[in-house]
């Protein structure tokens, strides 16, 4: 629903003072007093707002409230923050243009409020993602937790900033905000340690003792009690209406949102309470005996504490507040600080340590909300700066404030007075001057780089000898004295000198909104902003997480012995790269107004109000907005925007553009009085002839986006007919093609129909006749074949018949022809063929006979040879057998080893000694002849024997020699060796007979199967004295032909006689004894038993075989 208000509608005295009737300061103060009273805060001077301080909550900042001025124009409704807020966002965003908005006002008017209430609104109406609803958090969070560390109670504002603060919000082509940079100028830092009657010190101190839990001022060696702190002022420690605990809270919760760590959070606290904890060190003298006092801490705890804290040698920081350590050019020198100047000393380190702990701050918040797009992006500048402040006790910091409201009045009346006077002339426009007051002399003043107040401070600060306050303020009055805004007492202007509301430690300077009485005290050592080296020096030894990046000076490595620029010369340079950035942007005002001194609701104090509406320099503004031009425009870009508003100028122009906005504006009916053609821009007296253009604009646009809708329309629909069109020809076209093929279809399947029945038809009746056909053809083929069958019969009976006759004739023929030739040759056959057939018969038997002895195998032992096949083959076939058989036996002996030779040579000896002579013989055949049965080389039993015989033993036997007596054997060991026989004890190896070789005769054996032998020694020999040995052995065989070979191989020696009958004669020591060998019946047991018959016999009866 549209809310049909406008700036004129239900009016309390006049939105707009461009408006007001009669103009003066009297109806100014009564149109904003009238306006005040009905809760009527703000007002218009044309573009610029007038914002009263109302001091208490309106409901004029809800939701609804930023609908109805969202995308408005800026007359269309009652003054409001929000129209200038909406105006500048959109002009940012439709116009590609850079904002900056310029709050300005006296401390308390309300210029931190309206900072935020520009960025809440800016907040509503720009776009919504969760991307873009982060950023804007972010954005707006970063205030609470910088005015928790800037801002402070003062006696003008219980929220007084205390710092400078200048936000760039960043926005992308769409109008979202990217994020946004945040410059801060000069904090007051001077409050930290010591805060003017009534006032208190930055808000985080009293925040955290009364907002933390106890485990964290625990953790912090904190105690709740303020009381306990010397830099925490107790007149004012709690302020009406402020919650500190809740405050922290929400200053916790905003850095969370903004992106601080936990542990960073901690850090930022720590430091907090390292500074309370500072202010609480106190110093003793202690007299040296050079004469000078020396300071010494009192009481060493919270000195202790505080190092803890921040994580320093609690003696290096001790040392640093009782001597300073000088270096000039290479030297050292150490010098003892007094009382007050470890006072001084401690509390400049915290000033140090807290502005750059809020500086940090500032950096750390900027890394968190800065753009993230590289892309070209548009920026909202809003600044919100300390304001102008007087007060009882003024001193460096309210004289570097109120040089910054001077110079921001600068660039006001730069830009809107004398900017806009300047272009009218420029332009050619009709003008009358107005006078306003130009406070260029003021800024003069103060920063002139040759005589300029900063500067004769600066100098002051960097000459060498004994400088002070006092030699800086003579200086002043020597140099300024002819300034006529610059009043001292001491200064050559005899005008001040019986003035006895200046001091004699004073300067006043007459500001542009007011006169101001600056203590020169502390403007040098402000000014110089000195930290001891030895305290940054402990400062950056410390190992707490920050304290290095906020003391990078204190790098032993980066001594630098230059001065630090000064405190107010880095201030100047701020300021003029500010006052540089806010000209190329596009400004918005907010003239921020105090309705009184108490800080309380409902009071309007006149003369208040009236002094800031002249320093302000507000009637001025109106009587330049009044006699000049609303709005201004390059002829261009007027006729670019309105020139659907005239059908000449619809849609192009060809001429030159200022005549194109003439015939523009007389086409329109714009009165003539309204507007002034300049050189290059048109000039639009009052704001309504623009509202009523851009109305007219806005319902022509309208008409226009009909007009395209219309033709757009117009051409869908005959797009989309022209396709349906298209369409249904290639819908037709398919569906006859379709028809056709169907149709064709059906024609050719009842065509194939027809003719596959007449097909049929004719097929069948072409099939029956050649049925038919075939059928007689059938009949006459059999017909045929039986009467060729019955004449083939016939035929071959009489060939058969015929060829029968035939073989008769040629059998008898040739059985006549062969009795013919038997009868003719019979007398021939018998005397030649009968030869041939019996050689031939002859050679194939014997092939046959010769092919059949093949099986027979090669081992000597073999006895089989093939039967003889024909009687008339006997001698040959037993020749064959023979020589055959000699023959495998020599294959069979060229097989033999010598060891195997000599052996079968013994067996062979023992063939021809026995064979068929003795009936042990063939028994024998198969024993190997083993010679040594004693293995005597091995048994230790026969060692004696073994040594006792020489030579080597060519057989060892156990052998019965017979007892002539009882016929019994005893067991005698038997050793023959090459010369000797020996005989020894069975048991003991005793040799009881050795008998050489030669003293043997001869041997006599039975022709049984016995092992009897007889040993005859030779008659007359050494040994015959001993008498001839029976023995009986069960290797007899091999005994007597190894005795026969023994004498078959030595060549010196008689053959041994082997005799071989079985009965023989064997000389016992005295007697001839007879052994007779009988053939004992099967009683007689296995084997040969040898019996004593009488004193001339031995009888051995030997078991049949
Ligand atoms: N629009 C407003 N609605 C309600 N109260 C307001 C408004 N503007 C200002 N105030 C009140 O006035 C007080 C002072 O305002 P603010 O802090 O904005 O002043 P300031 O101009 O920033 O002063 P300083 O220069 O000291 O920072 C606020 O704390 C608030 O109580
Ligand atoms: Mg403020």
């Amino acid at each position: 629903m549209e809310v049909k208000t406008s700036l004129l509608d239900n009016m309390i005295g006049v939105g707009d003072m461009v408006l007001l009737e009669p103009l003066n300061e009297d109806s100014f103060i009564e149109n904003l007093r009238s306006r005040f009273d009905h809760n009527e805060i703000y007002t218009y001077i044309g573009s610029v707002v007038i914002s009263m301080n109302p001091y208490r909550s309106l409901p004029i900042y809800t939701p609804q409230k930023v609908e109805e001025y969202r995308n408005r124009n800026f007359y269309e409704l009652s003054p409001h923050i929000y129209a200038l807020a909406d105006e500048a966002y959109r002009s940012l965003r439709d116009q590609d243009k850079d904002q900056c908005i310029l709050i300005t006002g006296e401390s308390g008017a309300g210029k931190t409020e309206a900072s935020k209430l520009v960025m809440s609104y800016v907040a509503a109406v720009c776009g919504k993602g969760q991307e873009v609803n982060k950023v804007k958090e972010q954005l707006l969070q970063s205030n609470p937790v910088l005015e928790a560390f800037g801002n402070a109670k003062t006696m003008r504002n219980d929220n007084s900033s205390r710092f400078g603060k200048y936000m760039d919000i960043e926005f992308d082509f769409k109008g979202d905000p990217l994020g946004g940079v945040i410059s801060n100028y000069l904090l007051e830092k001077s409050r930290v340690c010591k805060q003017p009657r009534g006032e208190r010190n930055f808000h985080i101190f009293y925040q955290l003792l009364s907002g933390a839990s106890d485990d964290t001022l625990l953790k912090l060696k904190l105690d709740r009690d303020f009381s306990k702190y010397n830099y925490l002022s107790l007149d004012s420690a709690n302020v009406n209406g402020l919650d500190d605990a809740a405050s922290f809270r929400t200053v916790r919760n905003a850095m969370q949102i903004v992106g601080f760590m936990e542990d960073e959070v901690q850090s930022v606290l720590e430091l907090v309470a390292a500074v309370l904890k500072l202010g609480n060190i106190e110093f003793k003298p202690e007299s040296r005996v050079n004469g000078f006092d020396e300071s010494r801490v009192k009481d060493k705890n919270d000195l202790k504490e505080m190092c803890e804290l921040l994580g320093i040698e609690q003696s290096v920081l001790e040392r640093a507040f009782s001597y300073r350590t000088v270096e000039a050019k290479m030297e050292k020198m150490s010098t003892t600080l007094n009382v007050a100047q470890a006072y001084y000393a401690r509390d400049a380190l915290a000033k140090n340590l807290y502005s750059r702990l809020f500086s940090w701050l500032v950096t750390r918040i900027n890394e968190s909300i800065k753009a993230q797009a590289k892309t070209r992006h548009k920026v909202m500048g809003v600044l919100d700066i300390y304001g102008f402040e007087i007060f009882e006790d003024n001193s460096f910091e309210q004289f570097i404030i109120n040089y910054c409201n001077e110079k921001l009045q600068q660039i006001f009346i730069e830009l809107t007075l004398r900017e806009e006077q300047e272009e009218y002339i420029r332009e050619d426009i009709e003008w009358t001057n107005i006078v306003y007051f130009n406070n260029a002399v003021i800024c003069d003043l103060i920063e002139n780089n040759q005589n300029g107040i900063l500067a004769m401070l600066d100098e002051e600060c960097l000459r060498p000898g004994t400088v002070t306050d006092d030699t800086f303020l003579d200086k002043l009055n020597t140099i300024c004295a002819e300034h006529q805004h610059f009043e001292s007492r001491l200064s050559k202007n005899s005008k001040f000198l019986t003035d006895h509301s200046l001091p004699h430690s004073c300067f006043r300077i007459q500001h542009y909104a007011g006169k101001v009485l600056y203590r020169v005290e502390g403007f040098v050592d402000k000014n110089n902003d000195l930290l001891y080296r030895d305290l940054s020096q402990a400062m950056y030894k410390a190992t707490h997480s920050l304290m290095r990046q906020l003391f990078p000076e204190g790098n032993p490595a980066k001594v630098n012995l230059k001065r630090p620029p000064t405190a107010g010369f880095q201030f100047k340079a701020s300021v003029g790269v500010l006052m540089k950035n806010l000209q190329t942007k596009n400004p918005n005002y907010i003239r921020c107004i105090k309705p009184n001194d108490k800080k309380v609701a409902h009071i309007f104090t006149d003369s208040l109000v009236c002094h800031q509406v002249r320093y302000l320099g507000l009637m001025e503004n109106v009587r330049v907005r009044r006699a000049g031009y609303a709005f201004r425009q390059p002829y261009e870009s007027c006729l670019k925007r309105y020139k659907m508003l005239c059908k000449t100028t619809w849609p192009q122009w060809r001429g030159p553009a200022r005549d194109g906005v003439a015939v523009l504006l007389t086409d329109c009916s714009v009165p003539t009085e309204e507007f002034a053609y300049g050189r290059s821009k048109i000039f639009i007296r009052n704001p309504r002839t623009l509202f009523t253009l851009e109305e007219r604009r806005r319902a022509c646009l309208e008409d226009l986006a009909t007009l395209i809708q219309k033709i757009y329309r117009g051409w869908k629909s005959r797009t989309h007919f022209l396709l349906l069109k298209k369409s249904q020809v290639v819908v037709a076209a398919w569906y006859r093609r379709y028809a056709q093929q169907n149709k064709y279809q059906k024609i050719k399947s009842a065509s194939l129909v027809m003719q596959s029945f007449i097909r049929g038809w004719k097929a069948r009746n072409i099939l029956r006749q050649l049925k038919y056909e075939k059928r007689c053809k059938e009949a006459v083929t059999t017909i045929a074949a039986y009467w060729h069958g019955t004449q083939a019969r016939r035929e071959l009976r009489r060939l058969k018949e015929e060829a029968r006759c035939k073989h008769a004739v040629a059998i008898i023929w040739a059985y006549w022809l062969g009795l013919q030739v038997r009868r003719d040759y019979r007398k021939f056959f018998r005397a030649n063929a009968g030869k041939k057939i019996y050689n031939f018969t002859i050679q194939r038997i014997m092939q046959k006979y010769f092919l059949g002895l093949k099986t027979t195998t090669m081992s000597p032992m073999d006895n089989t040879w093939p039967a003889k096949p024909y009687g008339f083959l006997e001698g040959a076939h037993t020749e064959l057998r023979r020589i055959f058989h000699l023959w495998r036996c020599k294959k069979y002996r060229g097989q033999f080893t010598e060891e195997k030779k000599a052996v079968y040579e013994e067996k062979l000896e023992a063939s021809e000694i026995f064979k068929d002579k003795k009936a042990l013989y063939p028994s024998s055949v198969s024993q190997p002849f083993k010679g040594d049965y004693l293995e005597i080389q091995k048994n230790p039993k026969y060692q004696k024997l073994n040594s006792a015989v020489e030579e080597k033993v060519l057989l060892a036997d156990l052998v019965n020699k017979i007892n002539r007596a009882n016929g019994k054997g005893s067991p005698r060991l038997f050793l023959l060796t090459k010369s000797n026989f020996v005989l020894a004890d069975q048991k003991t190896g005793q040799v009881k007979t050795s008998v050489p070789l030669p003293d043997l005769a001869s041997v006599s054996v039975s022709t049984q199967s016995d092992g009897f032998f007889a040993l005859k020694l030779k008659e007359g020999s050494a040994s015959a004295s001993k008498g001839d040995f029976l023995l009986s052995s069960d290797h007899l065989i091999e005994i007597i032909t190894k005795l026969h070979r023994i004498g078959t191989t030595a060549a010196d020696r008689d053959q041994i006689n082997i005799d071989i009958s079985d009965e023989f004669l064997v000389q016992f020591k005295q007697d001839k004894v007879c052994v007779k060998f009988i053939q004992g019946g099967p009683k007689n047991g296995n084997s040969a038993a040898c019996k004593r018959k009488n004193n001339r016999l031995l009888e051995v009866s030997v078991p049949s075989p």
